[in-house]
């Protein structure tokens, strides 16, 4: 099979903003606990921080970490996770169902983000707790002094204010399962208020409303709006969430459902500059993409969602990602990257441990899940200008299936191209980034790309991800039995460049 791609460097979709790389840890399993922190552990420093899960974090380059959930934030005192450790009382949980322990809380996440570099982003609680909670915690983390909550911030050892800029207002409030969930009105009334008054503590925040967990959710679309209608002028970003399932076991489908978040992501920009029209406004709301990842083999009522006793971290989410995931993974970061215009922020949801790119063993080693690849390829060679390609490649029909779909739970997607892709040019340092995915089980795909405007002299690297079994999966054992590989056979002449992708695979060419 053929597919071909016209570049030209001045058709722009947009500039990727440092946020679209981030991921997210949420008080959920061993995520934190035994994840991020584990005090005791060989490679922990004096803060408990696992060097180990540290020096993969910055090969896997995240850029901002939401904090601490998820769904756990909507049950969360804040208050409960500062002050002397061993005051600090232990709660349950009840959106994984375990005990936390509340060792670990917003100080010792700050300092951890600065310890990686990455950007802090908080959630507040806008289940259980409200504005008046939430401008609490923006008055402790961000006021520099001579108030009750930022004294007791210095009190508590961080005399320098934390300057955390974006906050997402709650999570996933259109979900029945998320601790008080709200109906539309609710929220955008709760949303509207708390935002005035995080602003008036802190003018400088950025602030996230919650889209809808999910495109299929019943109320998308009439969520957006109505909660939009509400926060609109006080607001900076609408979120969305997404996670990629092959329940049907049905792997040319799966690899179509990225195709699905394009969608998504076009239509909640419809519905944000529709709501600006409505009110003749030029302002534009961006994207907090703030959960997406695949998931399905740990989620809804399959194993592995909670464990009884409400233990402490328990082994819960463990998604173990296979070659195949991978791919399909791989096609949210193109995803992802061809709307740079407009989603200026991302979380892959999480990082260690629950559903996540790095695994650990409490107490022993860490290593890369097979999405930990594409998710590092993406963030630290994706940077730059995405250029809008002209894409020809042959197309094939899925069926995507989806349990909270439409009544009969399936999409059919007629023409999805076998080849996914996405460029990114960096003017700066000079290097052209083309991601391309072959959806193809069976056949390989030339694909030849033709550059104008662009005068590039040669390889700089080029790599791909790829087994001929698609379950292969990593492991403490085996931890790079899926890694990239040396993509070989690149031909470059003048203006164009020509690979040859095998089935099934991600491939990444860098030309400069
Ligand atoms: O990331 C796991 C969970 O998925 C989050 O807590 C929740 O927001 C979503 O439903």
């Amino acid at each position: 099979m053929e597919a071909q791609l016209t570049i030209d460097r001045h058709a722009a979709i947009g500039d990727t903003h440092d946020r679209l790389f981030g991921a997210f840890v949420e008080h959920l399993g061993r995520c934190v606990y035994g994840g991020i922190f584990e005090p005791g552990h060989p490679t922990a420093d004096a803060k408990g921080f696992r060097q180990d899960v540290m020096a993969l974090v910055r090969e896997l380059a995240p850029t901002i970490m939401r904090y601490p959930g998820g769904n756990f934030v909507s049950g969360y005192n804040w208050e409960d996770g500062v002050g002397p450790v061993e005051q600090r009382p232990r709660r349950l949980d009840l959106a994984w169902m375990s005990t936390e322990t509340n060792e670990f809380g917003t100080n010792e996440f700050i300092d951890w983000c600065r310890a990686t570099g990455i950007e802090p982003m908080l959630a507040v609680n806008l289940g259980t707790r409200g504005a008046d909670a939430a401008r609490n915690l923006v008055e402790y983390c961000n006021h520099p002094g001579g108030t009750a909550w930022s004294d007791l911030r210095r009190a508590h050892g961080w005399e320098q204010p934390h300057a955390v800029k974006f906050w997402c207002l709650g999570n996933e409030v259109d979900g029945p399962w998320q601790m008080e969930h709200k109906t539309a009105q609710e929220y955008g009334r709760v949303a509207t208020e708390t935002a005035k008054m995080m602003k008036w503590v802190d003018p400088s925040l950025e602030l996230a409303a919650c889209g809808s967990a999910a495109r299929n959710m019943p109320t998308f679309g009439a969520w957006e709006r109505e909660v939009l209608q509400h926060c609109f002028e006080h607001v900076e970003f609408i979120s969305l969430h997404t996670y990629l399932n092959n329940y049907a076991e049905d792997m040319q489908s799966f690899l179509a459902s990225a195709d699905l978040m394009d969608s998504f992501i076009e239509e909640v920009v419809s519905i944000a500059d529709a709501v600006a029209a409505e009110r003749r406004s030029s302002k534009r709301l961006m994207l907090s993409f703030d959960e997406w990842n695949v998931w399905y083999r740990t989620r809804g009522k399959r194993e592995g969602r909670t464990v009884p006793g409400w233990p402490v971290a328990p082994k819960i989410l463990e998604e173990v990602y296979t070659m195949g995931d991978a791919l399909a993974f791989g096609g949210a970061c193109i995803s992802l990257l061809n709307h740079a215009d407009r989603v200026k922020a991302a979380c892959l949801a999480q990082l260690v441990n629950a559903i996540a790119p790095i695994m650990t063993e409490t107490g022993g080693s860490a290593w890369r899940q097979t999405i930990f690849h594409p998710f590092a390829q993406m963030s630290n060679l994706g940077r730059g200008r995405v250029l809008r390609a002209q894409v020809t490649s042959p197309t094939y029909s899925a069926s995507y299936y989806d349990p909270r779909g439409t009544q009969d739970h399936h999409f059919a997607m007629p023409e999805v191209p076998f080849l996914k892709s996405a460029v990114v040019h960096n003017a700066e340092e000079g290097f052209l980034t083309l991601f391309l995915l072959n959806r193809s089980l069976d056949q390989s795909l030339s694909v030849r790309a033709d550059l104008r405007g662009l005068s590039l002299a040669g390889l700089e690297r080029a790599e791909q991800l790829q087994d001929a079994d698609l379950e292969a999966v990593n492991s403490a054992s085996s931890p790079d039995r899926i890694a990239p590989t040396p993509l070989e056979g690149i031909e470059i002449s003048a203006g164009r460049v020509c690979a040859t992708l095998l089935p099934a695979s991600w491939n990444v060419i860098r030309l400069r």
